[in-house]
């Protein structure tokens, strides 16, 4: 009993703190239910020393060495800007054209409501992303330097809403984690955003914001990313550099779900990708 309650204690404060990093930033698959390394295109600063690429999806290194960002306890970005030293052949930058969307996967680390495992209750409250003014990393949250270019919504949860809708998706928001149940810690979570018509093309850095509730500070993730006007210059980069150019495909679109399970399934990176 005693060692019990000595568990929870140390359980408890991690639980609360909640964490969330993007592990890619150009991921073919939207609303995609497990994650496979192969549909990666693009990776956020740092990826190879965070182990981001291999291994069980969410359990990328230790505690002590994960990529998740406190802003208001730290700098805005985790790891500073140096565009030479934190990308790699392995975990290379994105390339994006404009009006693109691009879809960014995360852990869900336990934060989704879903009634078939948890309560109703988990809180998602903010999901912005942000391009950066300059080329300078912005000192913090308040930075008037971080434009805003996505409000990626924020998913349902509370105490009273109906039972279906907890176990939905696609869902907006952080919790868009449809195998959830299978490894509350690790499932992947995906979004989608938008490359503003309106941006200038060249190299910019990107901020991932999430806040679960206000009362736990923000999360945040930086990462570069080529901007091309057209998806033709973005595709010959990405030739260029051996990575496929195809665009992103929605998994309810290329798959026929019943009662949970795919009727006919088809993963078009196997074609794409290997073929
Ligand atoms: C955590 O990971 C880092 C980087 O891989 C490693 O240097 C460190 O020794 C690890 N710490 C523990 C406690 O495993
Ligand atoms: C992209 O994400 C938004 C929420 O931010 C959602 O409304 C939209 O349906 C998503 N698009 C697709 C194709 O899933």
């Amino acid at each position: 009993m005693k060692l019990f309650v000595a568990l929870l204690a140390v359980g408890l404060p991690a639980l609360v703190a909640a964490h969330s990093w993007i592990v890619c930033t150009d991921y073919l698959e939207n609303n995609g239910w497990y994650w496979d390394q192969a549909k990666c295109r693009g990776w956020p600063r740092a990826a190879t020393f965070y182990n981001l690429r291999f291994g069980t999806f969410g359990t990328h290194n230790n505690y002590t060495w994960r990529l998740d960002n406190h802003p208001e306890e730290r700098a805005l970005c985790k790891v500073s800007r140096n565009d030479d030293r934190r990308y790699s052949e392995e975990t290379p930058m994105a390339a994006y054209y404009l009006g693109q969307e691009v879809v960014l996967t995360h852990p869900a680390n336990n934060h989704v409501a879903e009634s078939k495992c948890r309560g109703r209750t988990a809180m998602d409250w903010e999901n912005l992303m942000f391009v950066v003014d300059g080329d300078e990393d912005p000192c913090c949250i308040d930075s008037t330097k971080l434009i805003q270019i996505m409000d990626m919504g924020a998913s349902p949860y509370g105490p009273n809403i109906d039972l279906v809708i907890t176990t939905t998706y696609p869902k907006p928001g952080f919790q868009n984690a449809p195998k959830f149940c299978e490894d509350e810690a690790n499932a992947m979570g995906t979004y989608n955003f938008t490359i503003p018509m309106d941006m200038k093309p060249g190299r910019h850095t990107f901020v991932w914001k999430w806040i679960r509730s206000p009362r736990v500070s923000p999360f945040t993730t930086c990462w570069e990313a080529d901007v091309f006007a057209t998806k033709a210059e973005r595709d010959a980069h990405y030739a260029a550099t051996g990575q496929t150019t195809v665009d992103l495909w929605d998994f309810y679109q290329i798959n026929t779900i019943v009662d949970g399970e795919i009727m006919d399934p088809l993963d078009p990176v196997d074609q794409i990708i290997s073929g």
